[in-house]
């Protein structure tokens, strides 16, 4: 309830606060049914959804025709009486005394029958108010709220990195570029991860969480042009506790989900036995081991060379796909980190390990269900003559870097952190076929609208 200075405010998941009493609810007809001398409207406020009895016997014939009247997305004002009802969405009813329409709505494109995917994303800003999309929106933003109760409850400051970068983060070719100025070419942030090195020399424990932006070629279900990333970064942390801050992380997100969430969870018929399962610790193994396992079991790298596709074993030094992390989920309950991959598939940024330098201190966490790669980490290079070299191998302009190589210069000391992609974790918890349904207004290649 929210008391303005002039109105009190009702809302519909606070109605058991009030069986018995008169309430005033302001919202949209989400369905309606009627007969005779009885009309139902399904009225949905944002928080919830909940059924308003009108009784022709117990209204003003105004009222009445006013109830008759109603369509699908109305806006209205409800005023009634509260009585629980078990067999009633949400457990309570409201019998209804008086109604005032703000708007009767007409041709609402979005009715109760079978649309296609296409014309529901053209239809976005409509779309979400239905059920579904509305419940993947509020387990979105708990997820974000876990997040943030996680680091700021743990010592950890928010510090934001900026969008518009002078360089690469994350390879060269998935950057979106734009004039700046006098002064070049600009890009939108690939990862605010190495600003975050810089704040986490001052002030140890450090976060970034914002919006992140790939050119990617990719039409998956689990890639977008512009998603949501937060990245923890800590000085004095090695890969170990890099990887045990991201058990904790995302332990601590799904736990909050479960106690907060099951009513979205119910709305879409999500299973959440397998989330109950998500406590640490989790499954790790290193890539070397994870490529012995698709070996043996005889699961292949696939090339496609002209046009045809060419299966072989899985060789040791290639990048994992799709359905290599599906293969190797398949026998985990819980997310599983692998880490340690070779130095040739990972960002520049990553230190070797000193026990076997063709590697780098790497960690990926995979979600089981087909969640995929939920978290992307690593310790950092601190060694400033090694990260000089990495710059120059990998083609990157020194010159912007130079800032980046001062931190090595100034007081260097072993750091790590991770990035964990907000959409990729919505979905996985959500049970949500497609990444497009966990983002208000998705971005993706061949769609900016609406
Ligand atoms: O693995 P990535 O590329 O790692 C980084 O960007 C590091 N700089 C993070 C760090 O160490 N601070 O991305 C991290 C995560 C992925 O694991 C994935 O969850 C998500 O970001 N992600 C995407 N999500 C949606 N669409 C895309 N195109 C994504 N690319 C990455
Ligand atoms: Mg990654």
């Amino acid at each position: 309830m929210i008391i303005s200075r002039y109105k009190t405010y009702h809302y519909i998941e606070d109605l058991k606060r009030y069986v018995g009493q008169e309430v005033t609810l302001r919202g949209w007809v989400y369905h309606l049914t009627g007969k005779g001398k009885l009309q139902f409207i399904l009225m949905r406020d944002g928080t919830g959804i909940c059924q308003c009895v009108v009784f022709k016997g117990s209204v003003s014939e105004e009222t009445f025709q006013s109830a008759k009247s109603l369509t699908q997305e109305s806006s209205l004002q409800i005023t009634g009486t509260v009585r629980e009802e078990s067999r009633a969405p949400g457990g309570f009813e409201i019998d209804v005394k008086d109604i005032k329409i703000y708007q009767i709505c007409n041709n609402y494109p979005i009715t109760p029958k079978e649309h296609g995917d296409s014309f529901l994303l053209e239809h976005r800003h409509l779309w979400l108010r239905s059920s579904q999309q509305h419940a993947i929106m509020r387990i979105r933003a708990a997820v974000v709220k876990a997040i943030r109760d996680f680091f700021d409850g743990n010592g950890f400051k928010l510090m934001d990195s900026p969008i518009l970068t002078p360089t690469a983060c994350e390879g060269t070719s998935t950057l979106f570029e734009t004039e700046y100025f006098d002064l070049g070419k600009a890009y939108l942030s690939q990862s605010g991860q190495l600003y975050a090195e810089a704040s986490a020399m001052a002030l140890g424990k450090v976060y970034t969480f914002g919006p992140t932006f790939r050119a990617e070629r990719s039409k998956t279900r689990k890639h977008l042009t512009e998603f949501w990333m937060v990245e923890p970064e800590m000085a004095f942390f090695d890969l170990n506790d890099d990887m045990d801050l991201a058990e904790d992380l995302v332990e601590y997100i799904v736990q909050y989900c479960l106690k907060t969430c099951q009513r979205e969870f119910d709305v879409l018929e999500r299973d959440t036995a397998p989330l109950e399962k998500v406590k640490r610790p989790f499954y790790r193994m290193t890539y070397t081991e994870a490529v012995e396992w698709l070996q043996k079991n005889n699961i292949p790298l696939i090339r496609k060379i002209d046009g045809k596709e060419l299966a072989e074993p899985f060789p040791w030094g290639e990048d994992f796909g799709a359905p290599q992390e599906e293969a190797i989920m398949e026998q985990f309950d819980k997310p599983c980190i692998i880490h340690r991959y070779p130095a040739e598939v990972k960002a520049f940024y990553m230190k070797r390990d000193p026990e076997n330098p063709k590697v780098v201190l790497a960690m990926d966490m995979l979600a089981p269900e087909k969640g995929g790669e939920i978290i992307g980490g690593s310790q950092r290079e601190d060694d400033y003559d090694a990260l000089y070299q990495r710059i120059i191998e990998n083609n990157l302009p020194i010159e912007a870097f130079q800032w980046y190589l001062d931190l090595r210069k100034y007081g260097s000391v072993p750091h790590s952190g991770f990035g964990l992609g907000v959409e990729r974790t919505v979905k996985w918890i959500s049970g949500a076929k497609h990444i497009r349904e966990v983002i208000p207004m998705p971005r993706m290649i061949h769609r900016i609208v609406p």
